[in-house]
């Protein structure tokens, strides 16, 4: 590997684990207000089995950080764990030989409920504009942190819902802007993993909001799938179907434990590239080399030293 590569590539890794705690940090804050999470997988058929398994063990993770299901609503249309061609019925895994994330997981809108119309009324805490469901709202006020993680495919303007319409950009920004008008909640983390996914909020979000949101691409990228067969590492031979992203898998493992002091002065939009360049000029061959150099262990203070020299000049 050349040097241009290996620098780029650490960069992006440093970058990519600078993303990865802020839920962690949502579930163990010490702050009088409430933690609320809400959980989305927009597909629906085992090809996309990796959405329900990203959601699912973002579930895993921030329950065992401490949140309580009441505060926890997910989003998923339930069709993987059963499906006939699941080689492991009942369970959903998110890595090789990884362990189930399936078990315990809410409920909440699944199936014809899950829809964008129920995850808007879910964000403004309005009952009665729901259809079906557990009737689980985020019933926030203005000492409340909300975190929202959504996986799935999207184009310009939007990421789809398995049933009913897509969700579309106006349509989010216009309920944040009410939820936040309405004065509930302090402030609140979006996490998007979804192709063309900065094009949700990209010159939409205003600064006064209070809403960080990091996305997996820029409004023009794509955003890559990971654990999938023929890849390295790959799923047992038996599965046919990617078990995640690598966006959602670089926070949800947070398996470096790398520096994140990007976040501290960040207020709106990030996305992998924006500090240091487009992901899509090192393309998807790097992202493979990324997840490498994250499994050999390269650490903080190499990331550190890298991104210092090359990335904040
Ligand atoms: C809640 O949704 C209903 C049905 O869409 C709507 O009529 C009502 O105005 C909404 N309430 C609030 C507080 O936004
Ligand atoms: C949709 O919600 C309704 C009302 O809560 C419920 O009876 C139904 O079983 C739900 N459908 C699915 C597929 O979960």
């Amino acid at each position: 590997m050349n040097h241009f590569i290996l620098i780029a590539s650490l960069l992006l890794l440093f970058l990519l684990n600078n993303f990865i705690v802020e839920a962690r940090q949502i579930a163990k804050s010490t702050t009088t207000g409430t933690r609320w999470v809400v959980l989305v997988a927009g597909s629906n058929y085992y090809e996309n089995y990796r959405h329900q398994a990203d959601v699912c063990h973002a579930y895993q993770i921030l329950k065992n950080g401490g949140l309580k299901d009441e505060n926890i609503i997910v989003f998923m249309y339930d069709d993987i764990a059963f499906n006939v061609q699941n080689p492991r019925p009942g369970i959903i895994i998110n890595k090789p030989y990884g362990p189930d994330v399936y078990n315990g997981v809410p409920k909440d809108y699944t199936g014809e409920n899950c829809t964008a119309n129920n995850f808007l009324a879910v964000i403004l805490g309005n009952r009665t504009a729901l259809t079906g469901g557990s009737g689980k709202v985020v019933n926030s006020g203005p000492n409340d942190y909300i975190f929202i993680y959504y996986a799935d495919h999207g184009s310009a303007g939007m990421v789809a819902m398995p049933t009913g319409d897509d969700l579309y950009a106006k349509d989010l920004i216009e309920v944040l802007k009410k939820k936040h008008e309405a004065k509930s909640y302090k402030s609140m983390v979006f996490y998007l993993e979804a192709c063309e996914s900065g094009s949700m909020f990209d010159g939409l979000l205003t600064e006064d909001m209070n809403i960080y949101a990091v996305t997996a691409s820029t409004p023009a990228e794509s955003s890559y799938a990971m654990y999938c067969p023929g890849h390295y590492p790959s799923p047992e031979d038996d599965f046919e179907t990617c078990l995640g992203d690598l966006f959602s898998i670089s926070w949800i493992e947070d398996r470096c434990g790398c520096l994140h002091f990007f976040y501290a002065a960040v207020r709106t939009v990030r996305t992998y590239g924006e500090i240091c360049g487009s992901l899509s000029v090192y393309g998807k061959k790097y992202t493979r080399a990324m997840a490498n150099m994250c499994n050999a262990g390269i650490n903080e203070k190499q990331m550190t030293l890298a991104s210092n020299q090359a990335c904040l000049k």
